[in-house]
């Protein structure tokens, strides 16, 4: 995923990479890692907006969702089984993106980011092993914004408002 074209040095969440690095080598990292990069605003990401309101995005981004993200996610975004404890390989397996997971904690650019270039690139570290697989070149940033957007379409009103909420946030300090 080398190669020109695609603004991959606008993923570097640096001051980010480094409190993840801490945690890492505490050997903290759970599923709920994530977090923290909500609450660190220094990401320099490129800003894309997901359009859960739009009919037509939404139905593309849900056919998208059934081909690509279902086998793994669920046919509702319910996960996988214990998606919180890694498997005998040592990964984890694919949270939820229902209410009940952290997808929503996210903002819209970081969402992003992480179906395009991989948790590895998002976090700076190269060797983060996931099953999650890295959908540049396999979708174009459209259906990204597509199939990101039928997630969000499926959160009931609160959760979507907070993710809003959290959306505000991220663009207030320049992520
Ligand atoms: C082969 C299985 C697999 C497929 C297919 C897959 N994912 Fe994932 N996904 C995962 C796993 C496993 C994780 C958790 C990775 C980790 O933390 O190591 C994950 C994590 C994520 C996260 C981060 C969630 C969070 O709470 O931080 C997002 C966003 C995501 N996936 C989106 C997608 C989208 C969108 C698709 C389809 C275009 C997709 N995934 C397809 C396995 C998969």
């Amino acid at each position: 995923m080398s190669g020109s074209g695609s603004p991959e040095e606008t993923v570097k969440p640096s001051r980010l990479g480094v409190g993840l690095g801490v945690l890492l080598s505490a050997g903290l990292l759970a599923a709920g890692t994530f977090m923290v990069l909500v609450n660190r605003p220094s990401a320099k990401l490129q800003p894309y907006t997901l359009r859960p309101d739009d009919p037509q995005v939404v139905s593309f981004g849900a056919r998208i969702y059934a081909q690509q993200c279902a086998a793994c996610h669920g046919v509702r975004g319910e996960g996988q089984s214990d998606w919180r404890e890694r498997g005998t390989d040592g990964l984890l397996p694919a949270p939820p993106h229902d209410p009940s997971g952290h997808t929503w904690h996210h903002p819209d650019s970081q969402l992003f980011a992480i179906t395009k270039f991989g948790l590895a690139k998002l976090i700076e570290q190269p060797d983060y092993k996931t099953a999650m697989p890295i959908y540049d070149r396999v979708l174009s940033d459209h259906e990204i914004v597509a199939v990101l957007s039928w997630i969000k379409a499926q959160w009931p009103p609160d959760v979507r408002t907070r993710h809003d909420e959290i959306n505000e946030a991220a663009r207030k300090s320049g992520m």
